[in-house]
């Protein structure tokens, strides 16, 4: 027998259900428990709950390991003692398109599962049309092999897809390659990834050149003319992308997460130079590297990083990206089913195994409209003993991780735009980001959940987000239409 508590006996500040008064009770079977919550079942999810307050302090831990990271000077080392958790690297990039840049550009996105390639014409600064591409899914297996059969196998495929442009009789192409891992640059040609995230473990790719890898492989390949290599993050990417004057800020919330925003380059100690701004790739998703985020860590974040590929880093990016939010709520859905609360306390083989719920799963189980019903089928589908309320339960499991995750994300935002506003001495601040990340677009409302955080985090700014699609691939793109023109301006 459960044990019922009344949500408003919650506190206040805490996240609401926000599915929870309307959906609909009328479905066939399933009964929706979201508008009271077992009491068992509050004693485990309330960690999850971060309050305004948390979030606040949070936003101010934050600001500290920014500007930690933008003092220090030994970014790329491997000690952890002097790393910074949250490593603010130079992207080398201090402007946007002035207009002047025009030609056809290559570009490659490689992201934590998938590689596109793109071709990108740019007149006047701007995207011409919508450029064509070709998409990958990366096999799980390359993950693990040698950066040698990584890079061929990019090159491989960028081949393949040059030949179908016809593109082979031109002068050599420039290529924007977007590369979704920490880098120290140490240039827009020079990048050496300092760690592998999202589950990669090639060899012999860290703390190397990697535009010198890929120009490496595209040699041993041979028959393609393509120079130069210019690198980017894809946040930076992002930002780049998004064609709105007021946009200083690019977010990603997809398989990993990232921000990258313009710093004045008079705060930025890693940097020569005191005039104008420099776009830094915070890299935040290592925010909590230090234990700073101890205090809010639930047992089921430790118990997944202490079994993760990397313990100890990628903290903040462990309780947000779509890598992990799958596996947190697998976590829950055990402990759940351990007390007898789910699934009449037994369990399947394919529920044992680690990676059987998937991400994409919360989103459809938080469907407005179908999401009871698509609960039941997917718990069914891994052959669990599902109840008529059990649906409901997983899905205020997901609402509740879910919400976590966008609630940091506005933290985050937060963060950077007060953070831009106290820069340039002003009251107010109006801003853009540039957004994207599947997290961000395919959850029904996940955008909601943070636009609502933001709203009462953050008076003092007004923050608009703009998604862009194939943000990394044109912004990679525009990055060398940039670096080509700044080539030329240096004769
Ligand atoms: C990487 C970042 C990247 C982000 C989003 C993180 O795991 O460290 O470099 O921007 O994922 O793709």
């Amino acid at each position: 027998m459960h044990l019922l508590v009344s949500n408003t006996e919650t506190n206040e500040d805490s996240i609401p259900f926000s599915e929870k008064s309307k959906q609909s009770n009328t479905m066939a079977n399933l009964v929706d428990i979201t508008y009271e919550t077992p009491a068992e079942v509050e004693e485990i999810l309330k960690p999850f709950r971060l309050s305004n307050e948390n979030l606040k302090e949070i936003s101010k831990r934050l600001l500290k390991a920014m500007e930690e990271g933008l003092r220090n000077k030994t970014v790329g080392s491997d000690h952890p003692s002097i790393r910074p958790s949250v490593k603010m690297l130079s992207s080398h990039l201090k402007e946007r398109p002035n207009g002047t840049e025009n030609g056809g550009f290559l570009a490659l996105d490689m992201g934590g599962t998938k590689l596109r390639a793109y071709y990108v014409e740019v007149m006047n600064g701007k995207i011409k049309l919508e450029p064509k591409s070709k998409e990958w899914t990366i096999p799980q297996e390359l993950k693990n092999e040698s950066g040698t059969q990584l890079f061929d196998y990019i090159v491989k495929n960028l081949g393949a897809f040059v030949e179908t442009l016809k593109l082979e009789g031109n002068p050599k192409l420039p290529l924007g390659f977007s590369f979704s891992f920490p880098c120290d640059h140490k240039s827009l040609y020079k990048c050496f990834l300092t760690k592998w995230t999202k589950g990669f473990k090639c060899s012999g790719v860290e703390r190397k050149d990697v535009a010198k890898l890929l120009r490496e492989a595209i040699g041993r390949k041979g028959g393609l003319n393509i120079h130069p290599i210019v690198m980017v993050n894809d946040v930076v990417a992002t930002m780049m992308s998004c064609e709105d004057e007021n946009c200083q800020i690019g977010m990603i919330i997809g398989t990993g997460t990232n921000a990258c925003y313009m710093e004045e380059m008079k705060n930025v100690g890693t940097e020569d130079g005191e005039e104008g701004q420099l776009c830094i790739n915070t890299e935040w998703g290592g925010f909590g590297d230090d234990d700073s985020l101890k205090d809010f860590l639930t047992e089921f974040d430790k118990n997944l990083d202490n079994e993760s590929d990397n313990p100890g880093e990628h903290i903040v990016e462990k309780m947000i990206s779509g890598k992990y939010l799958g596996e947190i709520v697998w976590r829950v859905l055990l402990e759940l089913k351990e007390k007898k609360l789910l699934f009449e306390g037994s369990v399947s083989d394919n529920l044992r195994k680690k990676d059987t719920f998937e991400t994409r799963f919360i989103s459809e189980i938080e469907d407005e409209k179908n999401g009871l019903e698509n609960a039941d089928k997917i718990l069914s589908d891994l052959d669990l003993k599902v109840n008529s309320t059990d649906p409901s339960l997983v899905k205020m499991v997901c609402d509740t991780i879910s919400s976590r995750s966008a609630r940091l994300c506005a933290a985050a935002l937060v963060t950077i735009a007060n953070r831009i506003r106290t820069n340039r001495g002003l009251p107010h601040l109006k801003i853009t980001v540039g957004m994207d990340g599947t997290v961000y677009k395919k959850h029904p409302n996940f955008s909601e959940k943070l636009k609502e955080a933001l709203r009462t985090l953050s008076p003092e700014c007004d923050i608009n987000i703009k998604v862009v699609d194939d943000a990394s691939g044109k912004g990679a793109a525009l990055v060398a239409a940039v670096a080509q023109r700044l080539c030329g301006q240096q004769g």
